[in-house]
């Protein structure tokens, strides 16, 4: 229900639609003309809130989403709104079950600013997927692809319950993600919550995440490819950590200058990985790390490993993948890791293939030494 209060408009479509009292799709302003005018404020409610919104969505310069309720295996399609829309949601948006590949929305355009109003929430209602498996049994949608984003902001969005990986970014120029929680803590029952990655980047330049707070399963973020990426501020909770990777064997194998600073992981497996695929090309280049606090981690504090095959240091480690210029300042982690992992692990192909590497003030304790360390380099040591 929409309350009576609410304004709502929008331009296009107006005539076509018909609002139903009990669950109004979007009601037409008292405005004769069928175009939009710069400033048209629409807001898309209820049942076939996400349909008039796609079909829309170019004739508004500002999308209200309210307590929409996207029905099953339909991708909530925000691609083709003109440069500079403003999408807010509001309420409670969900989404139907089906088994498919998704996404169950999907954000592209220039200059858009999105944002989450004061208590809005969108629902994936992952249980009725959570199956344990992850990317295996039950096919379960992606959550949210903001692709080819650019000039733009994310403001304050409230994800939970991802089926699976919550947040693509892909083909982004110049995005900012400010305060976004992912929280699919509630997976952790029975461990039927997997896969659910919180940030998946590929091939995006000049992306910020500042303040997210990522309770999941999987990869707190993982850096798949890109260029200028910075993650801070950030809170990580029974993940998998930082991630650079796995790089090797995409499209785009080239990582080059991300930052990770002031970010804290708790109740991971790992905090912080950079993985780099066994038998594969191309580079992972000035990757910081610095100001990273870790505790309750199960598996390893750091692993920078050029032997990943889907699996962590599985196999040789190989060279023509080189991880340059890695800093490490000011981990902290004393008494971090459990007393089965390890605290610090390095496998390099050759002495060549990690170099200009800068290590400081680094401190994971709690673990045991890693024993098939290689060519590691001589600013660190495995321990
Ligand atoms: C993000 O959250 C912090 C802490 O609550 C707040 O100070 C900041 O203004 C928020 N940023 C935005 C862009 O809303
Ligand atoms: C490390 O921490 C110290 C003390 O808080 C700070 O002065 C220094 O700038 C930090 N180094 C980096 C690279 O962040
Ligand atoms: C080492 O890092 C910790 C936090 O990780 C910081 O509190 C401390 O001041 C740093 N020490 C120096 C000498 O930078």
């Amino acid at each position: 229900m929409v309350s009576s209060s609410l304004i709502l408009s929008v331009v296009a479509l107006a005539a076509s639609v018909i609002a139903a009292p009990a669950a109004p799709a979007i009601t037409p302003a008292p405005v004769a003309s069928a175009v939009a005018k710069r400033g048209t404020s629409c807001t898309f409610s209820g049942a076939n809130g996400y349909a008039s919104a796609s079909k829309s969505q170019a004739s508004c310069a500002t999308i209200v989403l309210n307590n929409v309720a996207v029905p099953s295996g339909v991708t909530l399609d925000l691609s083709k709104m003109k440069a500079g829309t403003n999408v807010i949601f509001q309420g409670t948006t969900t989404w139907g079950y089906k088994e498919w590949k998704g996404p169950l929305l999907q954000i592209q355009g220039s200059g858009i600013k999105v944002s989450g109003a004061s208590g809005a929430v969108l629902d994936g209602q992952g249980a009725k997927w959570w199956d344990g498996e992850g990317d295996s049994g039950k096919v379960k949608p992606k959550f949210f692809a903001a692709h080819k984003l650019t000039g733009s902001t994310i403001t304050n969005l409230h994800i939970k319950n991802t089926p699976v990986q919550a947040v693509s970014i892909n083909g982004c120029d110049g995005l900012t993600i400010t305060n976004m929680t992912i929280d699919d803590s509630a997976g952790d029952a029975g461990a039927k919550g997997h896969n659910t990655d919180g940030f998946d980047i590929g091939s995006s330049n000049n992306v910020v995440i500042d303040g997210a707070r990522v309770y999941n399963q999987d990869d707190c973020v993982a850096i798949n490819s890109g260029t200028n990426i910075v993650f801070k501020n950030c809170l990580c909770s029974g993940g998998h950590g930082l991630s650079i990777g796995s790089v090797g064997g995409r499209d785009n194998n080239v990582v080059d200058t991300v930052t990770f600073s002031n970010n804290q992981v708790t109740k991971s497996v790992q905090a912080i990985r950079v993985k780099a695929k066994a038998g594969t090309t191309g580079k992972i280049n000035k990757v910081t790390y610095s100001d990273i606090t870790m505790s309750a981690i199960s598996k390893y504090g750091i692993l920078i490993e050029q032997n990943y095959d889907g699996g962590d240091l599985h196999g040789t480690a190989t060279s023509n993948l080189p991880i340059t210029g890695l800093t490490l300042s000011n981990i902290s982690g004393k008494g971090a890791v459990s007393s089965s992992g390890n605290n610090v692990v390095v496998t390099c192909g050759s002495s060549s293939s990690c170099t200009g590497w800068k290590w400081s003030n680094v401190s994971v304790t709690g673990g045991k030494k890693y024993a098939s360390c290689s060519n590691v380099p001589s600013v660190t040591a495995c321990s």
